[in-house]
């Protein structure tokens, strides 16, 4: 009886809901619906000033400053602010914006780029953990941690994929590699955007900088880029696609000119591409100072540039106020129109409704947030377990490590006791005075067995005023001015006195980033004197090695013990080395950059093309064959390297099938085995090369990695699957498409040392 009831009743109402489901408008209609009855109210000027990205007062990476903000606020001149935190200080900005005409509420950025107070390791060393899962969670935390101090929106990811660690920026970045790339750039937008951008705890994500700002020519920071169609949609592009994919809010424009138009006005790049054939919904922010930069690129003056800059896409004005200070005037001229205003104005708007900052405009402005979400001893103790996940062990020999909890340990070099240079470039939120020092840090890590002396032995460069440029930013490197022989004798004795020498040598944080590039890549010659010294000593040397890009290593390789990578690790790097050094970890992290055997090889990556004369097998050196006469053609540390305390070794590939059809899948199986003596990770890798094609295909490809886990002893098995998908590419009309013919499938554990096996793509 019930039954027929409750089914009476669903039929009766049925048709009323389905009615009343109709009329209920959708959330995007919602908002159209709100946006358009703002705008319909707002003036030009209005509009105008939603386009204007200001900074919270002091200049950051660049040489303007936006000034009187207040005011600019007041009359509704500002569509957002960038570097000012806490909920005190936002609050203060939003209460200004809800008194103007129309209380249009700000939107708060900044460049949280590898965690936020909790820093953790820099992108570049995030990736060499190759765990989609941990860069996302550090993207969440970050993104906990920055809307508890204010903000809803973060520069970051940084996807610009790049092949030239001259480029200091290669630190912000994934590496080399598009499809290791895409995956670290979908993790990332996951990671702070959540499921629900209205969230608290979750902010607008900003993918940069659009695009092939790591293209940048020879390496030098702002330069110009010249780049095919082939290269540019096979393998710089995709990681921006698949933050965008991935549901990215913003874009922010490179400085770099594409095919001879700076990107800020590059209409093909931000309507063509970006817009028709991406269909990105968000919005589009300039760089720092991009639009009038377009000046010095030549274009025009102020208001031309603003005008081309507008059309082409930009949408929003960091920091120029080209737009705020021309485009009412460009419009009287019928230079821009009313609807290019309005585009970008709707856009950015659809972005604070998007973050439900026109329902609340303080929702980010909790202090009480603000004291239990940030810094806490879970995400301290999240950060020091990341940054041991992306230290790569570069050599290792008679085993130097791990160290044992015992003797004497000279702990040498400049960086070994500056708490600063710790938790590397873009760590704007770090609080110093709560970073350890690596010498402090590995006394803590090391207990009372173990007693650690320590000594400067060199200085950061010996040029006094190169180690003032590499220490920019309150980077506090000591510096020692008596003779530089003295400084190391110094030290030499103190390595004389210990069982083993660890020497903190490398780069300091401010030697990569932004405007930080390097014509010379190597350790800077006083430390590698010192680093000599101390191997003279007899006393085993282990090199850890401070960097924020792969570096020229030859000499060390040949004749340290042992190199440990560590990066720049975030706030807690310092403890995580000790763990790692004391065995307490084992290092699992791989390098997503090649590190080439000296500066003359560059660029050098794994997945170049074949060439009409390639060496191949072939002895070096031979005359009309493609290579040099003065180093072979090989990386000093492919693509995907990295050691660890134990050993793997694999099995032969095994194949399902040699015919792949399209709709079908193929496997390739491999068994790893841990031979060693520690339990350890493992990322094992998956690479395809399409043998013949219409277009020349790289000689290798990463379609696929997976980390394992192994005990000692234990085998396990990796399978990968291979689809007609993932042998798709741009060919020379720009269309993706599989092209039957024959491949190889290459599985191990860097992209050197791999076992084949092959097949074909039958249609
Ligand atoms: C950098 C961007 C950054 C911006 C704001 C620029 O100089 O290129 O990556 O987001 O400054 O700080």
């Amino acid at each position: 009886m019930k039954k027929i009831i409750i089914a009476f009743v669903v039929t009766l109402t049925l048709p009323v809901f389905a009615q009343q489901k109709k009329s209920v408008p959708t959330e995007k209609q919602k908002m159209n619906t709100f946006i358009s009855n703002l705008m319909s109210k707002m003036t030009v000027d209005e509009k105008i000033g939603q386009l204007n990205l200001v900074t919270g007062g002091e200049a950051t990476t660049g040489a303007a400053v936006s000034t009187g903000v207040e005011t600019k606020i007041a009359k509704g001149n500002v569509g957002g602010i960038f570097s000012l935190t806490t909920p005190q200080k936002i609050r203060k900005a939003q209460e200004i914006a809800m008194r103007s005409r129309l209380k249009i509420p700000l939107i708060f950025g900044q460049d949280v780029i590898h965690g936020y107070k909790t820093t953790f390791p820099i992108p570049l060393a995030l990736a060499a953990s190759w765990d989609m899962s941990l860069i996302e969670k550090t993207a969440r935390i970050a993104a906990t941690e920055a809307t508890a101090d204010g903000l809803n929106w973060t520069f970051s990811p940084m996807v610009d994929l790049a092949r030239d660690p001259r480029w200091g920026r290669v630190a912000e970045g994934s590496g080399e590699d598009p499809f290791l790339g895409s995956a670290i750039a979908k993790a990332m937008v996951k990671g702070y955007q959540g499921n629900d951008l209205k969230a608290i705890n979750t902010m607008m994500s900003c993918v940069k900088h659009l695009a092939l700002y790591g293209a940048a020519e020879a390496g030098r920071d702002y330069n110009t880029t010249d780049m095919s169609f082939d290269r540019m949609y096979n393998e710089y592009l995709p990681p921006y696609k698949a933050a965008i994919d991935a549901g990215a809010g913003s874009v922010m424009v490179s400085f770099n000119d594409i095919n001879g138009v700076p990107a800020t006005a590059n209409k093909w790049l931000l309507t063509d591409l970006l817009r028709k054939e991406w269909g990105f919904k968000g919005f589009v922010t300039a760089d720092y100072t991009g639009v009038s930069e377009l000046v010095a690129h030549g274009l025009g003056d102020l208001k031309t540039v603003s005008g081309l800059a507008l059309k082409a896409g930009t949408d929003m004005d960091m920091v120029s106020e080209g737009y705020l200070t021309t485009l009412k005037q460009s419009l009287k001229e019928g230079k821009v129109t009313i609807a290019q205003i309005n585009t970008a104005c709707r856009l950015i708007l659809e972005a604070k409704y998007k973050l439900g900052l026109f329902d609340d405009p303080f929702k980010y402005c909790s202090e009480d947030r603000a004291t239990k979400e940030i810094l806490t001893p879970e995400n301290l103790k999240f950060a020091r377990e990341t940054a041991t996940k992306t230290f790569v062990l570069l050599k290792n020999e008679k085993q130097t490590l791990p160290l044992q909890r015992k003797g004497t340990i000279a702990l040498i070099g400049p960086l070994a006791n500056t708490a600063s240079n710790m938790p590397g470039t873009w760590s704007v939120n770090a609080d110093m005075s709560k970073v350890p020092t690596l010498l402090q840090g590995l006394t803590e890590v090391a207990g009372d067995k173990v007693k650690i002396v320590h000594a400067l032995g060199s200085n950061l460069i010996a040029d006094a005023n190169q180690q003032i440029w590499g220490t920019a930013h309150g980077r506090d490197i000591p510096r020692d001015n008596r003779p530089e022989s003295e400084i190391i004798a110094e030290a030499v004795k103190v390595a004389e006195n210990s069982d083993v020498v660890v020497a903190a040598l490398g780069e300091a944080s401010e030697m990569s980033g932004e405007s930080s590039s390097r014509t010379d890549i190597g350790i800077p010659d006083t430390q590698k004197k010192l680093l000599a010294a101390l191997l003279q000593t007899g006393k085993p040397v282990v090199l850890v090695l401070f960097a924020g890009r792969p570096m020229t290593l030859t000499w060390e390789q040949a004749n340290v013990p042992a190199i440990l990578n560590v990066w720049f690790g975030g706030v807690e790097a310092a403890k995580a080395i000790g763990d790692v050094l004391f065995g307490d970890v084992n290092p699992s992290g791989k390098i997503t950059m090649t590190f080439p055997q000296n500066v003359g090889q560059i660029p050098l990556y794994y997945a170049h093309k074949m060439t009409g004369r390639p060496l191949g097998d072939r002895p070096w050196y031979s005359r009309f064959w493609s290579n040099y006469l003065d180093v072979t053609n090989d990386p000093l540390y492919p693509f995907g390297y990295g050691l660890s305390y134990t050993t793997f070794s694999y099995g032969n590939v095994k194949i399902s099938n040699n015919t792949l059809k399209p709709g079908q899948q193929i496997t390739v199986t491999t068994t790893v085995t841990n031979s060693g003596a520690h339990a350890g990770e493992e990322v094992v890798q998956l690479y395809i090369r399409d043998l013949v094609g219409s277009s020349t295909r790289p000689v290798k490809e990463l379609k696929g990695f997976q980390k394992i886990s192994l005990k000692p002893g234990e085998t396990k098995t990796v399978t990968f699957a291979i689809t007609e998908e993932m042998l798709r590419f741009y060919n020379s009309q720009l269309k993706f498409v599989s092209e039957a013919g024959d491949f190889k499938a290459f599985v191990g554990t860097n992209s050197r040392d791999v076992k084949e096996v092959d097949f074909k793509l039958v249609k």
